[in-house]
């Protein structure tokens, strides 16, 4: 598609929002089976109810420009997606989780930068209602990317310490000084 004013660009990214929402809700369920953490799985299942509300928002939106939602495919979050599930593919059950949030986080980003822009348009083409709705994804977007953050901070530790317990397995007999508190709660504040 070609567009030609702001208007016809927020239409256009209104339908890659819409594109990248209905992938989402067809790849969580399987990052959803493949978590742990009962904390994480639950955070993922709301997630993906709130995904629902957000592309049937996307619906009322275009409904009201007289346009359709289904007009585009979001190469980016095809691509966003694709990675996260091959990672899935490379990792070990002990960083599984910390490798399902760092997929899950850059999903929610990369809505947030389109939810941004979108809003934007909305407001400067004097869309007031759909702008709040626009609004309202973005911080729901926000919220689910603090939720991970939070969830991140004891599942990236547990990662590290299943990692150095299965170093220490195989270094048996050596006198290795466990990691200090200071460099666990450096990990932390990297998640
Ligand atoms: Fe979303």
């Amino acid at each position: 598609m070609t567009a030609n004013s702001l208007q016809e660009l927020y239409v256009e990214q209104l339908q890659d929002l819409y594109s990248a929402e209905q992938q989402i809700i067809k790849a969580f369920p399987k990052m959803i089976e493949a978590a742990q953490s009962d904390e994480l799985r639950s955070a993922l299942k709301e997630h993906l109810e709130v995904t629902r509300k957000q592309a049937s928002r996307i619906e009322t939106i275009c409904q009201e420009l007289g346009e359709d939602a289904q007009n585009e495919k979001c190469k980016g979050m095809e691509g966003v997606l694709k990675e996260g599930s091959d990672l899935l593919k490379e990792v070990s059950r002990e960083v599984r989780d910390a490798a399902i949030i760092a997929a899950a986080q850059r999903v929610e980003h990369y809505e947030m930068a389109g939810y941004g822009t979108a809003r934007t348009y909305a407001t400067l083409l004097g869309f007031p209602d759909a702008a709040s709705m626009l609004e309202q994804t973005l911080e729901e977007e926000k919220e689910a990317d603090q939720t991970l953050s939070e969830l991140a901070e004891e599942l990236n530790v547990e990662a590290l310490e299943a990692g150095e317990n299965s170093e220490q397995e195989s270094e048996q007999g050596s006198n290795r000084v466990k990691r200090s508190k200071k460099s666990v709660a450096r990990g932390k504040r990297a998640a």
